[in-house]
């Protein structure tokens, strides 16, 4: 049984339809790319998943449940996690309290007063920060951070929370080719215990870390499959070649 499954989604804003139909099956421990033209319906499709916004109809489910009109909250607590183009760092705030609001945010009120949480919070927050290697700036505000950096800072706080599977909406926009090598290293490890859903322009970079692809085209789904289906499917060539 597929973690994500999102079936015949319509969504409609006004008499626009930005989804048609589409649909999107994410495995455990799978890496899917979803691409497509300008205008597809890509975060559409992300925030329906998200729960940012309702279909209008068509169904989604998570780990067996169907969370179709569940809150944001009500998915973050079956273990999805999501960053989003607009950004959730406190530019004013360390990195070191940036993790720790967002650790601290998943943990329960009761939970923090009771346990012996700030060592264990503090040996979280340092690890996270280590694995996107912001270790070093650990007192830094997160405003003094590289455009790169603070990706990843927002990353590693998506991830705060174990989630099973992490949304992603264009998280390389505006990283130089560099950064955006770092961060196909950066998400591999977390395969081990996560789904991911990214959105990219970049189809070298999402060639790279994705298994499988699903491509949109104007609200439907023109195909989904493995990465080399995809490249050998004349339709997705054609696609990029009409928009391109
Ligand atoms: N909140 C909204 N209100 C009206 N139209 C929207 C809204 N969100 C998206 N759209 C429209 O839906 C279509 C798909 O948009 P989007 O999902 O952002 O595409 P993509 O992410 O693939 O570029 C576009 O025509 C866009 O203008
Ligand atoms: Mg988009």
């Amino acid at each position: 049984m597929a973690l994500l499954e999102a079936t015949g989604i319509v969504k409609t804003f006004g008499k626009l339809t930005a989804l048609n139909g589409a649909a999107l099956s994410v495995a455990a421990n799978e890496f899917h790319g979803l691409i497509g033209p300008n205008g597809s319906g890509k975060s559409t499709l992300m925030k329906c998943v998200a729960g940012a916004e309702v279909p209008t109809t068509g169904r989604v489910s998570f780990a067996g449940a169907d969370i179709t009109e569940a809150s944001p909250a009500e998915r973050a607590r079956a273990g999805m996690s999501l960053k989003f183009q607009i950004t959730s760092v406190l530019p004013a705030l360390t990195l070191y309290d940036n993790v720790l609001l967002a650790l601290q945010g998943k943990s329960s009120l009761v939970g923090l007063v009771f346990s012996r949480s700030r060592g264990v919070l503090h040996d979280k927050v340092m690890g996270m920060l280590e694995r996107f290697r912001l270790a070093g700036r650990a007192n830094d505000p997160a405003s003094a951070l590289s455009h790169g950096q603070q990706q990843w800072l927002e990353i590693a706080m998506a991830l705060a929370s174990e989630p099973k599977l992490l949304l992603l909406d264009e998280p390389t926009g505006g990283m130089s080719l560099e950064e955006r090598r770092v961060t196909g290293e950066l998400l591999q490890p977390i395969k081990a215990g996560c789904s991911l859903v990214i959105v990219e322009h970049d189809l070298d970079f999402i060639r790279d870390i994705c298994d499988r692809l699903t491509v949109l085209d104007q609200g439907s789904v023109l195909c989904s499959g493995t990465v080399q289906e995809i490249q050998s499917n004349p339709k997705v060539q054609e696609v990029y070649l009409r928009r391109a």
